[in-house]
């Protein structure tokens, strides 16, 4: 499948100097209209500068729509709410990386091979073995994923669609893998071998929280929840994470290493390493005495860093559609594994005072996907430092559609941005004695 393009549907005027020139105006599928500057630098010798890129669209792209001022989601089209309610994980990784809701024995035979490949190379327990006790699960998990392409060398091979194929089974098969074994690493408990009769979920508690020495059940309630927490973070167009493996990736670097390179990024608590943020704030909040409105007030103060996790977003300016269905679920599995709920109701009360506090409404500060997630996380049994971990499980086949998108694109070129550069003119060298 190569990227649809966008319409042409007019042009915009830029003057500059006693010089104007006409740009093309492009639309996409959903009315969104972006001036088209391929040609801005050769006709004019400008380039634009957008640190953030808050206003630069780096591709087109048919994965994911979303638009922040309506909280509207969709992958491939479909509803986030609806993929919600009615699918599956790997339903919905089918849907992200090939386009379309498979039949079934389309998802069959994907739900088979992605199974056939839940074991890592023997080799690769030493590897988590040579890592300190407490090394932080994205750490290994970045570490593990780039290394497997030491195992795969056929994954080199990025514009062969046999070799791609199994690299994407791979990834998706083995990443829970190496997620648990990071976990097991870290508590000094034996490393747990994928049981294939498990469902992707499932299996992933099973590896996580199973001991040889006893028998476990998985819950399958609590399965079911981790599988819409993977579902809810499985793709999300354009964010950090997934334009460092569209960047890295299209330098023709494997997609083993394109993946790893997105781990890291997803690793920083201003992304995915926000609910793990969140729920250290609700853990200070509830030391503090439960006092709320300090909180809220710090986060407000423009001489104090800090700021409300699982608050704010780039794109979604009136609430994230992610949070509404977790914050539902949320209610459901602590109600379910009758965990400790003293955080969540923390968690309410700070939502109810931010919402209505007139710094947040101003800059239209919602709570976003990580407010609610770290506390199913957490309800699960999942310690902070792995709820980034599985927000990467889930995030995975989002990366992948948007590293294949891009691979099979005509337009992908080596992602080179420009710069302004503001630095000292030049100057001649002085040598050591003289400075
Ligand atoms: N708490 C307090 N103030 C905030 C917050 C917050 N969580 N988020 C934004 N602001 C303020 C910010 O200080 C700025 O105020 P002012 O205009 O007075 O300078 C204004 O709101 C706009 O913020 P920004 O930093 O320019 O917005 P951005 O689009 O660059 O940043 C964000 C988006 C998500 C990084 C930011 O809202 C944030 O740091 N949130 C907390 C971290 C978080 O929850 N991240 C997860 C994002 S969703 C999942 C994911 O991406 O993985």
């Amino acid at each position: 499948m190569t990227t649809a393009e966008a319409t042409r549907t007019g042009e915009a005027k830029l003057a500059h100097d006693d010089d104007a020139v006409d740009l093309p105006v492009v639309t996409g599928t959903e009315g969104e209209s972006a001036v088209d500057i391929g040609h801005l630098r050769a006709e004019t010798g400008l380039i634009t500068l957008d640190p953030g890129y808050g206003n630069t669209g780096s591709c087109t792209s048919a994965i994911t729509f979303l638009d922040g001022e309506q909280g509207i989601l969709r992958y491939r089209g479909y509803p986030i709410e609806q993929l919600a309610e009615r699918s599956t994980f790997l339903e919905v990784a089918y849907l992200l990386i090939y386009g379309e809701l498979p039949t079934r024995a389309e998802l069959d035979g994907f739900i088979d091979e992605v199974t056939r490949h839940t074991l890592i190379r023997e080799e690769m327990r030493h590897f988590f073995d040579s890592f300190p006790t407490d090394a932080h699960p994205m750490a290994v998990l970045a570490a593990g994923t780039v290394s497997l392409s030491t195992f795969y060398p056929d994954a080199q091979q990025i514009f062969d669609p046999v070799a791609v194929e199994i690299t994407i089974k791979r990834l998706i098969a083995k990443l829970p893998t190496l997620a648990a074994w990071s976990f097991k690493k870290a508590i000094g408990q034996p490393y747990v071998y994928p049981n294939n009769d498990l469902g992707y979920s499932a299996n992933l508690l099973h590896m996580m929280f199973s001991v040889p020495s006893e028998e476990y059940e998985v819950n399958e309630d609590v399965a079911k929840a981790l599988d819409l927490l993977l579902i809810l973070h499985a793709d999300h167009e354009q964010n950090c994470s997934a334009s460092t493996v569209r960047m890295v990736g299209s330098s023709h670097a494997n997609l083993y290493a394109s993946i790893s390179a997105g781990i890291s990024a997803l690793w920083g608590p201003l992304h995915g390493g926000a609910n793990e943020a969140v729920i250290n704030t609700l853990e200070r909040i509830v030391a503090d005495g439960g006092n709320v409105q300090k909180y809220v007030d710090r986060a407000k103060d423009p001489d104090d860093s800090f700021r409300l996790a699982g608050f704010g977003h780039r794109v979604y300016k009136n609430f994230d559609p992610r949070a509404r269905i977790i914050k539902a679920a949320a209610d459901r599995v602590l109600r379910a594994t009758g965990a400790d709920d003293q955080l969540f109701e923390v968690a309410q009360r700070l939502e109810e005072v931010a919402l209505h506090d007139e710094y947040f409404v101003e800059r239209k500060l919602y709570p976003n996907v990580d407010f609610y997630s770290g506390l199913i996380y957490r309800a699960i049994g999942f310690p902070k430092n792995m709820f980034t971990n599985c927000f990467a499980i889930g995030r995975l086949p989002g990366w992948i559609a948007q590293w294949k998108e891009m691979i099979e694109s005509r337009e992908t070129k080596i992602a080179r941005p420009r710069q302004v550069y503001v630095g000292a003119a030049e100057r001649e060298y002085v040598s050591i004695e003289q400075r």
